[in-house]
């Protein structure tokens, strides 16, 4: 099956010679054909280049007159398998109360623990498709889940049995993270580290011998799980083939970065909290730095220095964090526009940062994350509009009319 999208305005973030990811100035590499045709078969991209080139045959035929082609977004971190939202408590933090303080007393990742153990997995299953159906049409193609709301080993096992199905019946291409060091239930407060061991010496080989879990997360912050805790437990997920991908530095220069790199961490995540040292640690490693704009702006958080990042040679992604408690939105067009508008982050730079970067962070920038002979051909064409600089500009609008993913559209 060949289909041919032609008259394409724009066609934005091709690669002749791919990457796994961009760093430092090649952030602000984007490479485009103008006036371009895409061919995909049998759903891999094909062939691309200037529509005057083409000349072959094709089974069908779309036209892009007008509008940009774009990859599809790569949401590197979410939580989107949860029961209940929790605009109460966002309430709470508007009167001032603070997030580590509902925290502390029961509330937030404990009060959406409670709902999501009493919910049935068919139950989790059909909300968490419909906000993953949502995200799709809205020019995600590829999303990494994390379990993180069961914090018990069977409500943990139902999370990520959930994802599983996500993965068996969406064209998305979908990574899964057990985060069962996501909160400390409130019998262990006072003796985490039963909790610890808990994770440790029943979930993990319980989640390893299913199969369920590409990566190992911990809640690494000030409130949370130490650095000693992390450590313990990444050891322990690494032994059964899960890779590190954490939460760091969102409260507090917690350690949660340097421990990501010594474990070889593939993401380090939130970094609202950076000093001159962690980003000299993130350095020449492999782990890619995370930012979320939806949490820094739903908690009135510091901005972590992207800029800053960038200048000293280091890749950025960014993600949405979609979850209920800091970020209650997986909408990647709008966190493309915080990466220009609140980081100050180039149109070009932001798209590397949403697309190809993301994909790295969930290890998959092999498969997508640009438009590339032989990657999936998963993009959106946009509404008609003058220019990909107008995708982060227009904050808030919805910009993109229909998504293809593996050559199929959604
Ligand atoms: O990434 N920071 C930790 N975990 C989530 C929030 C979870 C919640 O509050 O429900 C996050 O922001
Ligand atoms: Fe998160």
């Amino acid at each position: 099956m060949r289909t041919l999208v032609k008259n394409i305005k724009e066609l934005v973030g091709v690669e002749t010679s791919p990457k796994f990811r961009k760093q430092g100035k090649e952030m602000a590499q984007l490479e485009s054909v103008k006036d371009a045709c895409l061919l995909v078969e049998d759903g891999k991209i094909k062939a691309f280049g200037p529509m005057s080139e083409w000349n072959g045959t094709a089974d069908k035929v779309v036209d892009a007159a007008g509008r940009m082609v774009m990859p599809t977004f790569c949401d590197s971190h979410t939580h989107i398998v949860y029961a209940n939202s929790r605009e109460h408590e966002f309430v709470d933090k508007i009167r001032g109360l603070s997030y580590e303080e509902i925290a502390k007393r029961g509330g937030g990742i404990l009060n959406s623990a409670k709902a999501t153990a009493a919910a049935s997995e068919d139950e989790l299953y059909d909300m968490a498709k419909q906000r993953l159906d949502e995200v799709m049409r809205m020019g995600t193609g590829a999303i990494e889940i994390k379990s993180g709301y069961g914090l018990s080993t069977e409500s943990e096992l139902k999370l990520l049995r959930v994802i599983r199905r996500l993965k068996e019946n969406s064209p998305m291409t979908i990574k899964s993270n057990f985060l069962g060091a996501h909160g400390i239930p409130m019998e262990y407060r006072g003796h985490q580290e039963d909790y610890v061991d808990l994770v440790i010496n029943e979930m993990i080989p319980k989640v390893a011998a299913e199969g369920l879990a590409d990566f190992i997360d911990v809640f690494c912050d000030q409130g949370f799980f130490t650095v000693e805790d992390t450590a313990r437990i990444l050891e322990a997920g690494i032994k059964y083939g899960m890779r590190p991908k954490i939460h760091a530095n969102e409260m507090a220069v917690s350690g949660g970065v340097q421990v990501g790199v010594k474990y070889n961490a593939i993401s380090v995540d939130h970094l609202e909290q950076m000093g001159d040292a962690e980003i000299e640690c993130l350095k020449g490693t492999e782990t890619m730095p995370t930012i979320l704009p939806g949490c820094a702006f739903f908690l009135n958080l510091p901005l972590s220095p992207a800029r800053k990042m960038i200048e000293a040679g280091l890749p950025v992604a960014m993600a949405s964090d979609y979850n209920p408690g800091t970020s209650p939105s997986g909408n990647m067009q709008l966190i493309l526009s915080m990466a220009c508008i609140r980081y100050r982050l180039t149109p070009e730079e932001a798209i590397n940062a949403t697309t190809l970067n993301t994909a790295y962070a969930m290890g998959v920038s092999n498969e997508v994350g640009s438009i590339a002979v032989g990657k999936k051909a998963n993009f959106y064409i946009t509404k008609p509009i003058a220019s990909y600089e107008y995708m982060p500009y227009a904050y808030g609008e919805n910009k993109v009319e229909r998504v293809f993913l593996n050559g199929v559209e959604v």
